[in-house]
């Protein structure tokens, strides 16, 4: 699979020969003033749950690549109501199998208000199959015993966990989850975006390697094979 990062929680991931964008969060983002949205393709959007700086981009990226937006059944219809007309709505603990593989949706402990303050339902995680192959995204979460669930869903090959703290787990806590869910190789998200959630990386990326993980910090517009 390839991944190319997009900064915050915004991430694309190639295989099964489409392309599935994560959280779109880009134009708002000052850490990522050089990506041009206008050159972001995707076959599908899956959103993890209505906080601005997961779905600020949505609507555009929806509209100019005719995606499929997979969200929960509240941001869906949120959606519907701003033109997105191709919409999958699901709900935690549901799985999909699409074109590209199957999608099921974690519990994430977190909120999920829409930016004009709709109610969003409840916020999710992704654990995403393709050709065999699985990968978990947490989505905004605190560590949860939720997390020990996830291996018995597939073996995860790699992780996308929130590392900055403040509104989400924090480091500690992200070492924590790579233990429950028995994944080493994991891609760190939603940090450095705000002054609340700077991070140490030096500090943060000893901290995985002595806990014998594989913490990967692409940098924003960086594509890695993984
Ligand atoms: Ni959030
Ligand atoms: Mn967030």
């Amino acid at each position: 699979m390839k991944l190319t990062y997009y900064g915050h929680s915004c991430f694309l991931i190639e295989a099964g020969g489409k392309k599935i964008l994560f959280d779109p969060f880009i134009k708002p983002n000052e850490l990522a003033r050089d990506i041009k949205l206008e050159s972001i393709e995707a076959d599908y959007i899956l959103v993890s749950h209505g906080h601005s700086d997961h779905i600020a981009d949505c609507v555009q990226l929806a509209r100019q690549t005719d995606a499929t937006v997979v969200a929960s059944y509240e941001v869906s219809e949120w959606l519907n109501k701003r033109g997105v007309e191709k919409t999958h709505p699901m709900n935690t603990g549901g799985k999909k199998t699409f074109d590209f593989g199957t999608v099921k949706c974690t519990v994430a402990q977190h909120s999920s208000g829409l930016p004009d303050g709709s109610y969003g339902g409840n916020p999710m995680g992704f654990i995403v199959t393709v050709e065999g192959k699985s990968f978990y995204y947490s989505g905004d979460t605190s560590l949860t015993l939720d997390m020990q669930l996830v291996p018995r869903w597939g073996k995860s090959e790699f992780a996308l966990l929130p590392i900055g703290d403040n509104f989400t787990m924090g480091y500690e806590d992200a070492i924590i989850a790579a233990e429950m869910i028995q994944c080493k190789k994991i891609v760190g998200l939603h940090y450095d975006t705000f002054g609340y959630i700077k991070i140490d990386h030096e500090k943060v990326k000893k901290a995985f390697a002595d806990a014998g993980l594989i913490l990967l910090l692409p940098a924003i517009g960086e594509s890695i094979d993984i």
